[in-house]
């Protein structure tokens, strides 16, 4: 199994949905970062058996200083992958450049449109009927690397931000360990600025 760090700063549903797949999908869960205490997060981990460490930002001067000790702990732990699962900090260029090709978000967005936040609530502002997540490699620019897999979800006429939210978060807890796992399985490469899934380019767009 490869060894893998998740980075998180809340609830950690898609943890727990990697956490229950880490035999399927051939991945050792080493370490659980997260920069928020207290969060329903670090009890799963611990609930798991998981190291679970707490790196609170605000206790860093700046940007730069806060990711060169996240750089410390994550390599400490010596992931062959690092997991961004709801973690709600921006990366420097510094942190993207040195996991480039070893780091992956999910984005509650069918990517490129709705970076950054309140995604549910642009879309159904939007009068978008379909909606969804994406999964990427994660480079310098915010929810902007290289799309793995996407999941689209349509849009109920009563749907409301957190009906909509729910429905979305039930697919990120099937992608994430979908793209993981083939990742684990050496199926799943950046080149460049192109994610590679199984010797062939993935649209810009992802698998879908
Ligand atoms: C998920 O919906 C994830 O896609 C989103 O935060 C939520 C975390 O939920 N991530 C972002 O918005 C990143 N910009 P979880 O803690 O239950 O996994």
């Amino acid at each position: 199994a490869i060894p893998i760090v998740v980075l998180i700063s809340g609830s950690g549903s898609n943890l727990q949905a990697l956490i229950d797949t880490q035999d399927d999908t051939n991945i050792r869960i080493a370490a659980v970062i997260s920069n928020q205490q207290g969060v329903r997060g670090l009890e799963r981990a611990q609930e798991a058996g998981i190291p679970a460490i707490v790196l609170n930002h605000t206790e860093y001067d700046s940007r730069e200083a806060f990711d060169q000790a996240l750089i410390s702990e994550i390599d400490s732990h010596q992931p062959e992958l690092v997991i961004l699962a709801g973690f709600m900090r921006i990366l420097t260029p510094e942190m993207t450049n040195h996991y480039h090709g070893r780091m992956m978000n999910i984005h509650p967005s069918l990517l490129p449109k709705y970076k950054g936040l309140h995604t549910h609530k642009r879309a159904l502002e939007a009068g978008d009927n379909v909606h969804g997540v994406t999964v990427h490699f994660v480079s310098s620019e915010l929810d902007g690397g290289p799309p793995i897999i996407q999941a689209r979800v349509p849009v109920k006429a009563t749907d409301n931000q957190e009906s909509l939210q729910k429905r979305v978060l039930l697919q990120e807890h099937i992608i994430y360990p979908v793209a993981v796992g083939w990742f684990a399985a050496g199926r799943l490469k950046l080149d460049g600025d192109t994610a590679i899934l199984d010797d062939r380019p993935l649209p810009p767009s992802g698998f879908q």
